[in-house]
């Protein structure tokens, strides 16, 4: 692929596992793609795959709970060009991850890359992460929720309600996936003056390595029954979180900021409301 041929317009996307890559196949035509992720060798294989396809992709290792590495990530991006989209799907869940990690990966690694990318956005970028309709279930403080939304980054794990140590990766899960949630809103105003936008997803739970691990972990029984009792009634797919991801990145959406999508079949309105009681 000569790269002098295609479009200076860069896609990047953060973290090539299940929902990744369907989101760098989506966004990917005619654009330059940088894949980012931990693992160097998950990493090549999705480079791969998409050069396979005829994408004009490269990748660089990132570890997102590490400032530096994100920061190093973004000027990787600006350095090929207009910063056009930043899709952000790394993470860990409870089953493979402590409270730590969690908090570490999940809550602090989003904010370094909404940090990160703010100094490289420029008109149009948009900034899409991913959450989790977990964090619809949160029910937090008033000031745990501002401070997810507002502390300062390196100060973001310091609050009283947050314990690295806790033993419960789930209840962590939750915290952190609301504080992606917060995040966003506290970012937009900044994100908008530099006449680009930052909002998160919140998939349901989707078929990728991730989501069938949770539902065969310990909590897999009441994930399953919020699946059943949901409005679509089925597991979500990656291309239905991509086809979010390309609605918020794309020019339909440029009203939207600030904000969650909640891409979950309808299993969170329906734990409020048919609760199978
Ligand atoms: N699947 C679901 O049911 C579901 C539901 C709600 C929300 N989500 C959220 O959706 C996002 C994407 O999940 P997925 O289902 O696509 O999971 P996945 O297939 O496990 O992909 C996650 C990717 O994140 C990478 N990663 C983990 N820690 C990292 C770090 N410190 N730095 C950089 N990359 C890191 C992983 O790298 P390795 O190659 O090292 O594994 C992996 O490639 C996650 O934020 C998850 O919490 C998932």
């Amino acid at each position: 692929m000569n790269y002098q041929e295609v479009s200076r317009s860069v896609v990047v996307v953060i973290g090539t596992g299940g929902m990744g890559l369907a989101v760098a196949r989506r966004l990917a035509g005619g654009r330059r793609l940088l894949l980012a992720d931990y693992s160097e060798a998950s990493l090549e294989a999705a480079v791969g795959a998409c050069r396979g396809e005829g994408h004009a992709a490269e990748g660089c290792a990132v570890d997102i709970s590490d400032r530096d590495s994100v920061v190093k990530l973004a000027a990787a991006a600006d350095i090929l060009g207009r910063i056009d989209a930043v899709v952000h799907t790394a993470g860990v869940s409870p089953t493979m991850a402590t409270a730590r990690q969690i908090y570490e990966i999940d809550l602090l690694g989003t904010a370094h890359v909404i940090d990160a990318f703010l100094a490289v956005a420029s008109p149009g970028t948009s900034l899409v992460a991913v959450a989790s309709m977990a964090g619809h279930l949160a029910s937090l403080s008033s000031d745990l929720e501002r401070h997810l939304a507002v502390a300062a980054t390196d100060q973001l794990l310091n609050h009283k309600e947050i314990d690295l140590d806790s033993s419960n990766a789930a209840d962590a899960y939750i915290v952190a996936k609301r504080g992606n949630q917060l995040r966003v809103q506290a970012a937009a105003h900044d994100w908008g003056a530099k006449g680009a936008r930052v909002n998160t997803i919140s998939p349901g739970v989707t078929s990728t390595p991730m989501g069938l691990a949770e539902l065969t972990g310990p909590t897999g029984a009441y994930i399953q029954s919020m699946i059943d009792l949901s409005g679509a009634r089925r597991i979500g797919t990656s291309d239905d979180i991509a086809a979010a991801a390309a609605f918020l990145t794309g020019p339909e959406s440029s009203f939207i900021t600030g904000n969650d999508i909640l891409v979950d079949g309808g299993a969170i309105a329906s734990q409020r409301w048919n609760t199978g009681q």
